[in-house]
């Protein structure tokens, strides 16, 4: 035994080190856990009536109002990219209380979603929003009872519908997104009953009634007069997110959404353990904003923050991420 003093640990320093695995880039790269990749990536488009030259949104610098012809432009780069998807958003000329430009087979979407599918074929997932507010005059998902109240069950019959007409232009996918109870399960029976078997759900399932919609209600001339509270869900539960989920899958979404997705990230991940379907979230309008803003007054980096936040989301656990930065993440991914 010799009598010389053991040197302490704490000064021949820490025999497990997660830096070295950090040393390099190449070795960083080796050992990263996640990746999100383009084909996750889905482009939300959206497409107005009666203009004739694209329309900037200022809420969302570098997101426009797409004419008929530039939104087929943006459907065929995000084809060449290796996207997913486009998920396609109409806004009509004129709104009514119905909203009967949604089901119209000459309503600005669906025209949309025939001429998207002839331009991209099956290179992409073309889905697109199911809902009635782009297309009703007081704003809301759904119809109004005569003391202004949303009328789950009478919207039901008008999804129903829409869906059918969705399908008949062609679209692959459809997003029901108003929050209706039983909203799956009818659009899926409409499909069916249509001899659409093949057309897809992709669920809204867990969508909170969030402050981060502002830029999209300029997105889409929104002229809501109110709040969706009644409808969408209260930003304090994450319980009540799975059980939303849980239910749409029951009534045969394949897809199911948290929406948003930065605020909810808690929320996708739990969504993510308790489905046997894939999950996708939507990277909203006022997230983008958020980064675009602050890119633009220099206070953060803007591309790492993009491939951050989208990192992100997909380490939360979408397996799908609906984002404006699509087509730009693509090219940041490749590059
Ligand atoms: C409803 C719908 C909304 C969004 C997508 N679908 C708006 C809302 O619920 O108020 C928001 C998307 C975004 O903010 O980027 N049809």
């Amino acid at each position: 035994m010799s009598n010389e003093p053991v040197e302490p640990a704490a000064l021949r320093g820490p025999v497990v080190r997660p830096r070295r695995l950090r040393t390099t880039p190449a070795l960083r790269r080796m050992v990263a856990e996640t990746q999100v990749a383009p084909r996750q990536l889905v482009l939300p488009l959206f497409v107005r009536e009666g203009i004739s030259e694209p329309q900037p949104i200022s809420s969302m610098p570098g997101v426009v109002q797409h004419t008929r012809s530039s939104l087929l432009a943006a459907v065929a780069e995000a084809a060449e990219l290796g996207l997913g998807g486009v998920m396609l958003f109409g806004i009509p000329e004129t709104r009514d209380a119905t909203g009967s430009g949604g089901v119209d087979p000459a309503g600005i979407l669906n025209l949309a979603i025939t001429d998207v599918v002839g331009e991209v074929g099956d290179a992409l997932t073309v889905m697109s929003d199911l809902c009635l507010d782009e297309f009703t005059d007081h704003g809301h998902c759904g119809l109004l009872t005569p003391d202004g109240r949303v009328d789950n069950d009478r919207t039901l019959a008008a999804y129903a519908e829409m869906a059918r007409a969705q399908a008949h232009a062609g679209v692959d996918m459809v997003g029901p997104s108003g929050m209706m109870d039983g909203q799956v399960a009818v659009v899926r029976e409409a499909l069916d009953a249509a001899e659409h078997t093949d057309v897809s759900i992709l669920a809204y399932s867990a969508k909170y009634a969030s402050a981060f919609y502002g830029p999209f209600r300029e997105a889409v001339d929104s002229c809501l007069e109110g709040d969706r509270r009644t409808y969408q869900q209260d930003p304090a539960n994450a319980v009540e997110g799975v059980r939303e989920a849980l239910l749409d899958v029951a009534e045969g979404a394949d897809l199911v959404m948290v929406k948003p997705a930065l605020a909810y990230l808690d929320v996708l991940r739990r969504v993510r353990d308790a489905v046997d379907v894939p999950v996708a979230a939507y990277n909203i309008s006022g997230e983008y904003a958020m980064v675009e803003a602050a890119a633009a007054n220099g206070w953060i980096d803007r591309e790492p923050a993009i491939l951050e936040t989208l990192g992100s989301i997909h380490r939360a656990g979408a397996d799908v991420i609906l984002t404006y930065w699509a087509a730009e993440a693509a090219r940041l991914l490749r590059a």
